[in-house]
């Protein structure tokens, strides 16, 4: 596994999708460059979002709100007080850590130690071994699996009564549980903000302490009304966005999973208090569906239903995806109840409410958040992609097996030589596709090199000129998947590659 997410970064390196950030000064830690093919394949998915949830719904519009917001925002949202991080420091090894993340890790590795025996037993007993019965009976299997739960179910408890002293006691003990992990001197937890600051304004004196948001869902609660006004919408209704957040995140690793500047693609779906369920349940389903329909493999993804909830909601639910590092948080989603925009009225001393008409009465609504992170879904589609495949000659290929859709070009066009007249059918071709597709030019190396590169790039189709092309008006067309190749009229090449990449 950690072989294969090795190759992940460094294949986005390599073939120019994500590079570190200002990398000749040896990079920004948690901060990427998208390339020039990786921006292809991250606009292509925010497209398919934007499509799935603005164009094909009636009831959702989409926005663009500034990323610097007044400041009181961020005290009406919660941020300035609730939006902390349990940190806690390691005194010999001088390492930051998120304490939640490391009682994760420790639970992790209880669970581990309980498989390693499954494992054992299993080699031992081969057929006749039930597992079941064995995990029931087993006493170090039960005693790591039960100390596994009550870890996780003492820290949601801890961190949700911000019982501080708790949390390092828990992991103290947890460093007892798995002694291998080796012994360790902590500091106090602590809370740590993780929203960046900024000024607006040049003096010093009359410069204004700005945040830079941490989240886009609050740019579409302030404009709530005014969407709601001028686009004379009806609840249920709702609001979409796409942009950059900021986030000082503490534990930054694991590439572009977990960032400090990154973007996310929202939606707030306003409803009448008392629907909030009901629609959370829609949501849940349309969205796990949107996901499914990209063909990544419906047994890598599960729901994960938070029993501690985030200062704002009264139910939220993650969307995990199978990472090279195991299944983590790909989207929330999220019920708020009325807390944002009730919030924003107290603030802002404006009145955020919605007048039914069927009802003839005032309301704040009720809001359900759907919350994807764009870099995530980037790192999920890419790493599910990457494959390498043996051939039947005994070599291999690597094919990044992208949803043609998602691809950030969709077709190579290679003359089989540069010469002859082959260059300029192809250049001829290009210049009709490119008004319909992103498309490449190549006559470097030889045809299989070339083929070989596109593959590495999840280009779907290459389409090759060779002589027959000047008598008949025919090229192959050859599938990245099935490397099969076909001969076609050039006249039907667009309708070919439409019909295969089309959103
Ligand atoms: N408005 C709700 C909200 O922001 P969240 O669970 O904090 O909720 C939503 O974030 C999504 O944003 C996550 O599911 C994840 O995909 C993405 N995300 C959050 N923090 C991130 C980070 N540091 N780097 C990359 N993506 C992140």
């Amino acid at each position: 596994q950690e072989d294969n997410f090795k190759n992940v970064i460094s294949h986005a390196k390599e073939y120019g999708f994500i590079f570190p950030s200002s990398e000749i000064y040896d990079g920004l830690s948690a901060v990427y460059d998208y390339a020039q093919n990786g921006a292809e394949l991250k606009k292509n998915i925010r497209e398919y979002w934007w499509k799935s949830m603005v164009q094909m719904h009636e009831n959702i519009v989409g926005i663009d709100a500034a990323i610097f917001m007044h400041p009181t925002t961020w005290k009406a949202s919660g941020h300035v007080d609730a939006f902390n991080d349990p940190l806690i420091d390691n005194k010999d090894s001088k390492k930051r850590y998120r304490a939640d993340v490391l009682i994760e890790d420790y639970a992790e590795k209880l669970n581990q130690k309980a498989q390693k025996e499954i494992d054992k037993a299993k080699e031992r007993f081969g057929e006749a071994f039930d597992e079941g019965q064995f995990v029931t009976t087993n006493a170090r299997v039960m005693e790591y699996k039960a100390k596994q739960r009550e870890i996780l179910e003492r820290m949601a408890r801890s961190l949700g009564n911000e019982d501080l002293a708790d949390v390092k006691a828990l992991i103290e003990e947890l460093e007892i549980a798995c002694p291998e992990s080796g012994s360790r001197n902590w500091t106090e937890v602590r809370q740590f903000n993780l929203m960046f600051g900024t000024k607006l304004g040049a003096s010093a004196d009359s410069a204004m302490d700005l945040y830079l948001r941490p989240e886009t869902a609050q740019g579409i609660f302030v404009n709530f009304l005014n969407v709601q006004k001028s686009g004379r919408m009806k609840i249920p209704f709702g609001i979409a966005q796409t942009g950059k957040a900021f986030r000082n995140e503490i534990v930054a690793r694991q590439f572009i999973f977990r960032m400090r500047e990154f973007e996310q693609m929202e939606m707030q779906f306003f409803v009448k208090p008392g629907e909030e369920m009901k629609w959370y349940d829609y949501w849940k389903e349309t969205r796990l569906k949107w996901h499914l329909s990209l063909g990544l493999g419906k047994e890598n993804y599960r729901f994960h239903d938070h029993e501690k909830l985030a200062h704002y909601a009264n139910a939220a639910a993650d969307i995990e995806f199978n990472f090279p590092f195991g299944f983590k948080e790909l989207e929330g989603i999220h019920s708020r109840t009325d807390f944002d925009l009730k919030a924003h009225e107290q603030y802002s001393g404006k009145k955020l409410q919605y007048f039914d008409t069927e009802e003839n009465r005032n309301y704040v609504p009720y809001v359900v958040e759907t919350s994807v992170g764009l870099d995530r879904m980037f790192l999920a589609v890419f790493s599910n992609s990457l494959v390498e495949e043996a051939l039947e000659d005994g070599l291999t290929r690597t094919v990044l097996r992208l949803p043609s859709v998602l691809a950030p070009t969709k077709a190579a066009i290679l003359p089989l030589v540069k010469k002859d007249g082959l260059p300029e059918i192809s250049r001829k071709i290009v210049d009709e596709l490119k008004w319909d597709f992103n498309v490449a030019y190549d006559e470097k190396d030889a045809v299989g090199r070339r083929y070989r590169r596109q593959d590495a790039l999840g280009t779907p189709f290459c389409i090759t000129v060779d002589h027959q092309t000047i008598d008949d008006e025919t090229v192959t067309i050859r599938h990245r998947d099935t490397m099969q190749q076909d001969r076609v009229k050039i006249s039907e090449l667009r309708a070919i590659i439409a019909n295969d990449v089309s959103m």
